[in-house]
């Protein structure tokens, strides 16, 4: 990396002059006229070398050789260092990328990382909520396996809890399993059998005994009980299946034979758990029920054992994080990615897994999404105003076919419609709320992922036109000189793989949306004003053809780590 580089020049004019690198940042500037990175170093140390910060940037400057990387340095008020790369180290690097050769910095090699996400609940509905989970959690996932970790993709389907003796009551009382099973929507008629539950129950206070007693059939392993709950997690995967297939989520990824390690995996995992957290005097008794109180009363009460002895969502999810670091190994990163609404919730299980010594600090990882408002509806099970994400898809699929000019493909409205949906997700930070808006999801003009993806299909129609050689000749010898629109484009080009980096390590998708939005202006910009294939010489235009190559290339391999589709034609 450019910039790897950039740092080890800096760091040897420092010891050279016998100052600490420790604090040595080098970042891209606000501005671009500034140059293409710029460090702060000269203020970070002016104090304590007692110099003006001024003076020490430019003796820092001075210090350091002239090399292809560094082309010139300058100074700037109050202190900042900028640096430009030199154009042969700018143009041996867009060769590479032309050639395919993207090389993201493997700094996760040897690390195991467990990402969970999706994680929807069985005979309830997929929602916009889990759709986010899916998309934000499968690009997480992408990304950290970009540099070089190993990724267990987990799904923690929400497959057990007493929430099932009712369903089950629900099924045999009003329900008829054939009509479930052919149904468009399995899930939809167990939510409205659930549902139908609740409002009977509100009459007739018996019904939730017998919810009850359900439940504990199906935890003594009661035949029928077992059979219905069963059914109604087949019912449910498949129609889950067909929205993870529709999405690109490749399911057979996810750890346990293509399903996850859903909560009912962990229905006997929970004794020794309890036990361990009881002799470890975590868990205390209040009431007849068990409960973790925290030091200080840093959070409220979590409770793990009911008064009648039920388990509850907290202990299988303990259960589940015992389960893999003893199968991942101790040291083993497990990613979260869960609403926002989940926040106090997450905080309270790390500190019980931290309480007793099973994880160390920074090793359990929530990434929380916002919520997903369209208009003033919010997402909700129980009062009937749930937004499907079959309906969300079957729309934006639709208008993605009316967007587009003459005959499409549905095939290629799918991709445009999915990679609209994504965009959407993963170009803001992702605890933020999104208002969800149709004109600006499909905005051919504006950041939305069609642009993106069109932006491709105009590097593969001039390249279709005309194959360029990979790499254009020696600028050095034969006089090139770049444009300041072309000089631009190599400067974003030779900044992709840091950019991976840095979503990466911030867990950022919308870094990497916020950089192949930046290349995608100005690769467009530059089509605008700058002829290609009838450039004033072949020198020029093989030049402009391997840029054009290069953004196609970036554009691909970020839109794929992003789950992405790419399309030839749109
Ligand atoms: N099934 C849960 C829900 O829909 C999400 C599960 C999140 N993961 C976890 N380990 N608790 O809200």
């Amino acid at each position: 990396m450019l910039k790897d580089q950039i740092h080890t020049i800096i760091a040897q004019a420092l010891e050279e002059l016998n100052l600490s690198s420790d604090k040595l940042n080098i970042n891209p500037p606000n501005n671009e006229s500034f140059g293409d990175y710029a460090t702060n170093i000269a203020l970070q140390l002016a104090k304590s070398e007692k110099k003006n910060p001024m003076e020490l940037a430019q003796l820092i400057l001075d210090a350091i050789k002239p090399s292809g990387v560094i082309e010139k340095g300058e100074v700037m008020k109050p202190g900042f260092i900028n640096i430009y790369v030199g154009k042969n180290k700018l143009i041996e690097n867009l060769s590479q990328i032309a050639e395919n050769k993207i090389e993201i910095p493997q700094v996760n090699n040897g690390k195991k990382i467990i990402v969970e996400y999706s994680s929807p609940n069985i005979a309830k509905p997929f929602t916009v909520g889990h759709l986010r989970s899916t998309i934000i959690g499968d690009t997480i996932a992408n990304i950290l396996e970009s540099t070089g970790a190993t990724i267990y993709r987990d799904n923690h389907l929400g497959d057990w809890g007493t929430q099932f003796g009712k369903l089950i009551y629900a099924i045999k009382e009003w329900g008829n399993e054939d009509e479930i099973k052919n149904a468009q929507s399995p899930v939809k008629v167990l939510v409205n059998l659930y549902v139908k539950f609740h409002t009977e129950a509100e009459k007739n206070p018996d019904l939730e005994i017998e919810g009850r007693k359900w439940f504990k059939k199906l935890e003594d392993g009661d035949k029928e009980a077992r059979r219905l709950w069963t059914q109604s997690i087949e019912w449910s995967w498949t129609e889950f299946d067909r929205l993870y297939k529709q999405l690109g989520i490749k399911t057979e990824s996810f750890e346990n034979n293509g399903r996850g390690y859903g909560e009912s995996y962990f229905e006997d995992k929970m004794d020794p758990v309890i036990e361990e957290l009881k002799d470890k005097k975590i868990l205390q008794e209040s009431k007849g029920a068990w409960l973790v109180f925290f030091p200080n009363e840093k959070f409220p009460p979590m409770m793990l054992v009911k008064q009648d002895g039920a388990t509850l969502y907290a202990t299988r999810d303990l259960a589940t994080d015992k389960f893999r670091l003893n199968k991942y190994g101790k040291d083993v990163i497990i990613i979260n990615e869960v609403g926002a609404e989940q926040s106090l919730y997450f905080n309270q299980l790390y500190e019980v897994e931290k309480m007793a010594g099973w994880v160390k600090e920074g090793q359990r990882i929530h990434i929380k999404h916002g919520m997903f408002r369209f208009k003033d509806s919010k997402m909700s099970t129980r009062k009937g105003n749930t937004i499907w994400l079959e309906d969300v898809l079957e729309e934006a699929k639709n208008r993605a076919l009316t967007l587009a000019k003459d005959e499409v493909i549905p095939d290629v409205a799918a991709s445009v419609a999915y990679g609209a949906l994504k965009w959407n997700d993963l170009k803001r930070s992702a605890h933020m709320d999104i208002v969800f808006d149709w004109d600006e999801l499909l905005n051919m003009q504006g950041n939305s992922g069609p642009y993106v993806q069109y932006t491709y299909v105009r590097c593969k129609s001039v390249l279709d036109k005309c194959h360029p050689e990979a790499k254009p000749k020696d600028p050095g010898k034969h006089g090139f000189f770049a444009n300041e629109d072309e000089l631009s484009l190599l400067r974003t080009l030779s900044k992709y793989s840091e950019t991976v980096l840095d979503s990466a390590q911030s867990f950022a998708p919308n870094y990497l949306c916020l950089y192949l939005y930046d290349l995608s202006q100005k690769y467009n910009l530059f089509y605008q004003k700058h002829k290609i294939l009838k450039a004033e010489n072949e020198e020029v235009k093989q030049m402009r053809l391997t840029i054009t190559k290069a953004v196609a290339n970036v554009l691909q391999h970020g839109l794929t780590l992003l789950g992405i589709q790419t399309v030839e034609k749109m």
